[in-house]
């Protein structure tokens, strides 16, 4: 099945030490991976059930506390496909984000941009039978980080998806359109491909606003094949 995979585009990936993102100094390996061949018990599913998904996960403005945050209110939705643009279905997409000024609700975090006590910052849904996901949230804020005296970065969202099994998840990064932070940001700028990046770029969608209430941004998630599975766990060489 591996042939019909279509390969991974070279340099789509920011290499694993990137000097001017400081963290990945310390983080990247100094020994050649191990190979860690996927078996059925991870394979197997499910991994959770749909029916823990509750009415308001999706909508971060109000699922905290029942109370509104405070923020630009956004819409963010999208579609998540395969390689051939075929919908993956039941993914569960979790997302998780700072506030409207930019500090998250983490204890390790010590920005002094104050919390919002009705804002927890993360949200969860389920794709539907066409691959679409909806959230419901506020404009996150850019803050500032411990990399260099003055790197910031730009305002952004984190998503987590999952596929049928533990074993198949993604995680990445949403930025908005148009953010002069972009361009800045070490983290951003350690994607050697400029076509990778403007994958992680929602686009404004004005079409899918609520009007008087929300703006919308578009942005669509790209998996590999349905069939990187079985390629995945063919023995290395064959
Ligand atoms: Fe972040």
């Amino acid at each position: 099945m591996s042939d019909l995979l279509t390969p991974r585009p070279a340099g789509w990936h920011p290499p694993a030490l990137a000097p001017d993102y400081k963290s990945s100094r310390l983080r990247s390996p100094q020994n050649k991976p191990l190979h860690m061949p996927t078996g059925p018990a991870e394979l197997a599913g499910p991994t959770f059930g749909h029916d823990l998904i509750g009415p308001n996960d999706h909508n971060m403005i109000i699922n905290y506390t029942g109370e509104m945050a405070i923020g630009s209110r956004l819409i963010v939705h999208g579609r998540v496909q395969d390689e051939d643009g075929q919908p993956v279905t039941g993914a569960l997409i979790e997302a998780w984000q700072a506030n409207a000024g930019g500090r998250y609700r983490h204890k390790n975090e010590g920005y002094l941009a104050p919390l919002d006590p009705n804002f927890g910052g993360c949200g969860r849904t389920i794709t539907d039978d066409q691959g679409h996901y909806r959230f419901l949230t506020i404009q996150p804020g850019a803050y500032p980080w411990p990399n260099g005296p003055n790197s910031w970065r730009p305002a952004h969202i984190h998503f987590s998806l999952f596929g049928h099994s533990f074993a198949q998840r993604l995680i990445t990064q949403m930025y908005f359109e148009g953010d002069p932070l972009i361009s800045l940001c070490p983290i951003v700028q350690a994607i050697p491909s400029e076509q990778a990046v403007k994958t992680l770029v929602a686009r404004l969608d004005m079409d899918a606003n609520t009007p008087m209430d929300s703006i919308a941004y578009r942005f669509d998630m790209t998996l590999r094949g349905r069939d990187q599975t079985h390629f995945e766990t063919k023995p290395e060489g064959s």
